[in-house]
Order: structure tokens, then C-alpha cells, then sequence
């Protein structure tokens, strides 16, 4: 009420021929055009603000300072979306969800996705997560049943009718990522295990912090620097106990193995591949 006499007022004060041919007259809670043309309500800026609309200046004239043609071109409720219009200009048949949008209750969510494809829930993916560590011992187990045999592998295959364990290490990393561990004179064991970080060029991470795709070693104190031909096996961890698949001896096929019980226990790092 207060309101509607202010804006009288205010009226009376401008010529009327001036008034309405330029700027018609806006009343609060009535239309406008918002911005980017699109038609809103003349509204208080906090109740634009509070239900989440945008609001441009000088577009309710008549109205008090705090009056401004408020906008929502995007309401939403669930799966249903849409813009908020005028209820008679949102056509026969749509959805008008109310409480979305600023103003009266005659200024609704008019929904326009209705008949677009039933959206499929957005069930966040469960993200896999799978690291190339994991790729690579995927890829060794493919591996599965092929037998020991001492050198043998590259970056094709089995070489001599099987791989031994870095051969086999190799080959997978060779398959997964392109890299080529057998020319670039990393495939014998001691020598992944002992190559500089420029020349390995992965992480060297503590046995504490294993996990599945890790290439874990074992050689006594695994000691680089005075008997890196202590260095003897390689295998990928399987998960972050003690299972690895591994091309483990002469004599047997490449399969899992859980070394909990082994007299020797593994290096004090494992290489990650990613
Ligand atoms: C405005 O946005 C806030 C925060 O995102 C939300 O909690 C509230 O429900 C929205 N209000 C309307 C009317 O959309």
C-alpha cells in the first residue's frame, strides 16, 4: 500500500506524456523486462537475492530504489528444469513448480524439459580409479599359465617359450604404456632397482606404502651400492599385503604367489608406475 502511493506520487511529480511513453509504469510484484529481455518481476533486491535471481537497474521505473525487474533463467526441481515466467505464458500442458522463483505466486518455474529423455540419474560413476600400476598388472596377467624361462621376454612377448620376472614386468609396462624397460637397459632386475630416479624415471615408494600395481623386489638388504647382484626377483603387487603375480622360478608357470612366509622379505622400496 505504502508503496503503491509512493509510486503515485512519484508520477504525478513527471510530466504523464513523458512518463508513459518511455518508461511505463512498473508496479511492485508486477512484470518487467530483466535482463538479456528476458520478462521478470519488479521485486525487492532481497528477495531477487534470496531466491536466487538476477536482477538489472532502472527496469521498474515508478518503483521504489530497491524495486529491480528480478530474473531466473534456470529453475530446477530434480530432474525437472526450466525458466521462471509468468504462469500464463508458460503454455498449456507444462509443469509450474512453485516456491522456485522470485515474486507473487503467479511468477512460477515453468519446466521445458518435460518431454526430453527421462534423465538417467546422474549416478556419479563410481570412479574405478585404476592407476597404471593396476593396468600393467592386468596386462601381466594375461600372462597367466606361460612358463619360467631365464631371459626371456621383450616388448612383444615371451622370448625362448616364457619370460622370467622382469621380462615379464617389462613386457607389460612395454604393452601398457609404450615404454621400452628392455632397450632402455632397465629390464634385469638390479637394474630397475638400483637406476637413478632420472634414468627410472618412476617413483621409488617405502614397501610400507605398497599397493596393487607396485613392482615389489626382493634381494636380501637389497643393498645398491655393495651387492646389486643380490637382487634377484621382481614381482607386482596384487594388493597391499603380501600377493603378487610373478614369473617366480624355473619349473614353474607365471601366477600368483604370497610371499607373508618367505625366509627373505621384500626390498625396503617398490617401484610405482604411475
Ligand atoms: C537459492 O540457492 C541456495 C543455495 O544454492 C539454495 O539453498 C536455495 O534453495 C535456492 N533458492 C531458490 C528459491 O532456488
Amino acid at each position: 500500500m505504502r508503496i503503491q502511493l509512493f509510486t503515485s506520487l512519484l508520477l504525478t511529480a513527471i510530466p504523464s506524456g513523458f512518463a508513459s511513453a518511455l518508461y511505463p509504469r512498473s508496479v511492485l510484484n508486477g512484470p518487467c523486462t530483466g535482463k538479456d529481455g528476458v520478462i521478470g518481476v519488479c521485486v525487492p533486491t532481497t528477495s531477487c537475492d534470496r531466491d536466487n535471481g538476477t536482477y538489472i537497474h532502472n527496469a521498474c521505473p515508478g518503483t521504489p530504489e530497491n524495486i529491480k525487474c528480478c530474473t531466473k533463467p534456470h529453475c530446477q526441481l530434480a530432474a525437472q528444469a526450466g525458466d521462471c515466467r509468468w504462469v500464463e505464458n508458460c503454455g498449456g500442458g507444462k509443469s509450474l513448480v512453485q516456491y522456485l522463483c522470485p515474486g507473487p505466486d503467479a511468477f512460477r518455474c515453468c519446466i521445458t524439459n518435460e518431454n526430453a529423455t527421462p534423465e538417467p540419474t546422474p549416478t556419479p560413476k563410481p570412479q574405478p580409479d585404476v592407476n597404471l600400476g593396476e593396468k600393467i598388472l592386468a596386462k601381466a596377467k594375461e600372462a597367466e599359465g606361460i612358463p619360467y624361462h631365464w631371459a626371456g621376454g621383450n616388448c612383444k612377448g615371451p622370448t625362448g617359450g616364457g619370460f622370467d620376472c622382469s621380462g615379464l614386468v617389462s613386457w607389460a609396462v612395454c604393452q601398457v604404456t609404450g615404454r621400452n624397460l628392455f632397450s632402455e637397459g632397465l629390464r634385469v632386475t638390479r637394474s630397475m632397482y638400483c637406476a637413478s630416479a632420472s634414468k627410472l624415471k618412476y617413483k621409488k615408494v617405502k614397501w610400507a606404502n605398497r599397493r596393487a600395481g607396485d613392482a615389489v623386489f626382493f634381494g636380501g638388504k637389497c643393498d645398491c651400492e655393495n651387492n646389486p647382484a643380490g637382487i634377484h626377483h621382481v614381482g607386482l603387487m596384487m594388493d597391499d599385503g603380501y600377493t603378487m603375480w610373478n614369473a617366480l622360478k624355473t619349473g614353474t608357470k607365471i601366477r600368483k604367489d604370497n610371499f607373508k612366509n618367505w625366509d627373505e622379505s621384500a626390498c625396503p622400496y617398490v617401484i610405482r608406475f604411475d
